[in-house]
């Protein structure tokens, strides 16, 4: 097997990035899935401190060449301003093309759950993420900066080979429904390409159901019904804002996983959805689950879906049994609860 071991690289960054990667390491040490472990250490904030640039060429070309990336946060309350997280992120993102933000939401246990009451609420969808495009694509510019008569812009950029291919991929990932969001109403060219892409993606793919909803919409009936939803797919903005939204409800930061990916070329990069917590970080009560649910998609992006189930169950049965950390309601430390997933991985069957 470790003749052509497929190799991952590893960015554990700043905060509780590398305390939350730390277990979910040890979780692909235990499946034995013959991955080799490429870890980018200088991949953080103190190498942009001191060289004022955190990643390199030569580590972007490692990361450009290894099956996958696993990420834990960047972000380092010295640097006030998002320069350093955009040169990291927003690179990796743009160098690579990793123009799909997929982020699945499960609820693991009622308790998490701010609608928790006696009807179960079985959260278990995917909001898709335009990751390339929109209001983050850093087109627009300001002027009279400074004075009262300050104007600034910033473009909603959309393009049609854009839109088609995060419209494709939604359908890709389905199970049952595809749900698009957008604000065609108020927001009304990038709307229009919108509105027309989706009817020619829904033609392409026949066999699922669909829906389409205005985001302000969207955001109450994830509130209010949110398990009438299988896949969500909107744009940079609207995904960043309704993926924390679907996050909170089920259990917060310390559970939600992405990846970035891109299909075409197979290209993708993993990480938990929160940042490096520089409030709890050192203090050894970060929650690995994310990390370790993000490893777990990691893992099925290589073909091993049944580890990544392993994986998951492992998860649902440490917040079953409330060892978890203080975010979740336990008492449990980051290392605890790593070594609670590691020992349920061990079982048999
Ligand atoms: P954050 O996600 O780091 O923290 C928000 C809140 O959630 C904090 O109270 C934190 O303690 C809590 N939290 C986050 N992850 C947790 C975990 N695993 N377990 C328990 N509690 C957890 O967001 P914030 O504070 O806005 O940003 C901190 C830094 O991280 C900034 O420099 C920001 O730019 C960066 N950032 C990086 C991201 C990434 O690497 N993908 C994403 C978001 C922010
Ligand atoms: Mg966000």
């Amino acid at each position: 097997m470790s003749g052509d071991s497929k190799r991952i690289t590893v960015i554990p960054g700043d905060g509780i990035g590398p305390e939350v990667i730390e277990p979910a390491l040890a979780v692909l040490d235990v499946l034995a899935l013959g991955v080799r472990l490429d870890v980018l250490d200088q991949v953080n904030a103190e190498t942009y401190l001191s060289t004022g640039s955190a990643l390199s060429p030569a580590d972007l070309d490692r990361i450009r060449t290894s099956e996958a990336t696993l990420l834990g946060a960047v972000g380092d309350p010295r640097l006030g301003d998002t320069a350093y997280v955009r040169s990291v992120l927003t690179t990796l993102r743009s160098e690579l093309d990793l123009y799909a933000n997929y982020r699945p939401v499960r609820l693991w246990h009622d308790r998490l759950s701010p609608l928790r009451d006696d009807t179960r609420r079985a959260i278990d969808c995917v909001i898709v993420r335009e990751n390339t495009e929109g209001l983050y694509s850093g087109v627009g510019g300001s002027t009279r900066t400074g004075s009262p008569q300050e104007i600034a812009i910033d473009v909603d950029l959309n393009t049609h080979h854009g839109v088609s291919r995060i419209l494709d991929f939604a359908f890709s990932v389905a199970r049952r429904s595809v749900c698009v969001v957008d604000k065609a109403n108020a927001v009304r060219n990038g709307g229009q390409l919108w509105q027309r892409c989706w009817h020619e993606a829904v033609e392409r793919h026949p066999q699922f159901d669909t829906s389409h909803l205005y985001v302000d919409a969207a955001a109450m009936k994830l509130v209010t019904d949110p398990t009438a939803f299988d896949v969500i797919v909107t744009n940079n903005s609207y995904g960043d804002i309704l993926s924390d939204l679907t996050a909170a409800l089920a259990g917060g930061l310390g559970v939600a996983a992405s990846a970035n990916l891109n299909p075409a070329t197979r290209q993708g990069l993993f990480e938990p959805v929160h940042g490096s917590a520089p409030d709890i970080a050192g203090t050894g009560i970060a929650n690995p689950f994310a990390a370790i649910l993000s490893a777990a998609l990691l893992i099925e992006h290589l073909g091993h879906a049944e580890e990544a189930d392993a994986v998951r169950r492992a998860v649902a049965a440490a917040v079953e049994a409330g060892r978890v950390t203080p975010d979740l309601g336990g008492s449990l430390s980051t290392k605890e609860v790593g070594a609670v997933v590691l020992a349920e991985l061990r079982q048999p069957n």
